[in-house]
């Protein structure tokens, strides 16, 4: 592809190659918004399994394996690579790490070839954040720039888009300041923070606009910013299961008693689903004496905002939804990335039953 014009960009046939690209968060929201997915790559066959009952292209496999020249017809890099928890403050071995992530970005960016050195690392994470790096690169070496670059990692990772920005901008490309996206500012019935960089080619990148509040555990669901729609608690999206009122004990965080930790109401946001979601405790009421039972697939899928009929597959379905991408976020993120109209994403976003197509 070569780059299109400002006025072309906006009706450009997109299609999506998603690195990293798990069960689909990102695909489902793709589908949603009627923009093709070329495949998505992805190494699990658990994932995989899930991908191919709902119909999403699958390349399975290794994504260092594969380069841009594979999928001709993409023009909209997106991935999710697996990424340290860098901990910048305070030095020690997340500084390093960090350091060299960002010292590695910058010798590629140089054209540099830093092959041997990324086999040689003792956490292969660190390669791996990288692989939309050497992708883009390849593209732009290649005459075929993408069009749009969407990169989605946990809060941590934030360091390493930013110097992502610096780099892309040298190639020509324009990228919104990356930022720390709240799910539930997006309407997701959940708080989960994920780090965000948007870049494009020939129009000014820009990132998604929060719809609804920010949760604070101190404030009621009505205060708040009055322009934005309060939050969504989980018992609005998991009324159909659960008529009564409930709680969550995710054991999510640190300090207190282990036993109540990461306690959320059915009134509330559920806490950040994760892999082990089939270990929170459900209780009637705000109550530990009686306890209901654990969330099904179908309500933790539902708590990250997939289809109630989302044909999860393969094994360790719990880990496949913890590492997905809310679609609820992805639609936003991808359609402020891609410049689609509001209509199109009131559209996508009153998706609520899954068609697999294929
Ligand atoms: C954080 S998840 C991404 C989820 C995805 N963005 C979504 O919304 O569903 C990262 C995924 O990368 C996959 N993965 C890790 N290393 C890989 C590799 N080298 N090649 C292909 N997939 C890999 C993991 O199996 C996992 O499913």
């Amino acid at each position: 592809m070569t780059a299109p014009t400002s006025d072309e960009s906006v009706n450009a046939p997109f299609g999506v190659i998603d690195l990293f690209a798990g069960p689909g968060g990102l695909d489902v929201a793709a589908r949603h918004l009627g923009v093709p997915v070329v495949a998505g790559i992805e190494w699990d066959k658990d994932a995989c399994a899930t991908r191919v009952a709902a119909g999403l292209p699958t390349e399975p496999g290794d994504v260092r394996k594969f380069g841009p020249s594979d999928f001709p017809s993409a023009t909209v890099l997106t991935g999710g690579p697996p990424c340290q928890t860098y901990t910048v403050a305070g030095g020690g071995a997340g500084r390093r790490d960090l350091d060299d992530t960002i010292g590695l970005a910058k010798r590629m960016a140089a054209r540099e070839d830093v092959s041997a050195h990324l086999a040689g690392l003792d956490d292969e994470r660190t390669g791996l954040v990288l692989e939309p790096l050497r992708w883009a690169l390849a593209a732009i070496d290649s005459g075929n720039p993408y069009e749009a670059i969407v990169l989605e990692q946990v809060q941590a990772a934030l360091p390493v888009w930013v110097v992502m920005r610096e780099l892309l901008e040298a190639e020509g490309y324009s990228v919104a300041p990356p930022a720390v996206l709240h799910t539930e500012q997006f309407g997701v019935p959940q708080t989960r923070r994920r780090a965000i960089l948007i870049a494009r080619r020939s129009t000014e990148a820009v990132m998604p606009r929060p719809t609804h509040r920010v949760y604070r555990k101190s404030e009621e669901r009505h205060e708040g910013d009055r322009a934005l729609l309060p939050w969504v608690p989980m018992g609005e999206v998991l009324g159909q299961s659960r008529r009564y009122p409930f709680s969550v004990v995710s054991n999510y965080g640190t300090g207190g008693n282990p036993k109540d930790r990461g306690r959320r109401l059915s009134t509330e946001p559920s806490a950040t689903v994760t892999g082990k979601i089939s270990r929170n405790r459900v209780w009637h009421g705000n109550h530990t004496e009686i306890e209901m039972d654990r969330f099904s697939n179908a309500e933790a899928g539902l708590l990250q905002t997939f289809p109630a009929d989302y044909p999860w597959a393969g094994n360790a379905i719990p880990q496949q939804i913890g590492n997905a991408i809310p679609p609820r976020l992805g639609v936003h993120v991808l359609a402020a990335a891609l410049g689609l109209d509001d209509e199109t994403v009131d559209r996508a976003l009153a998706v609520t039953e899954w068609t697999a197509i294929g």
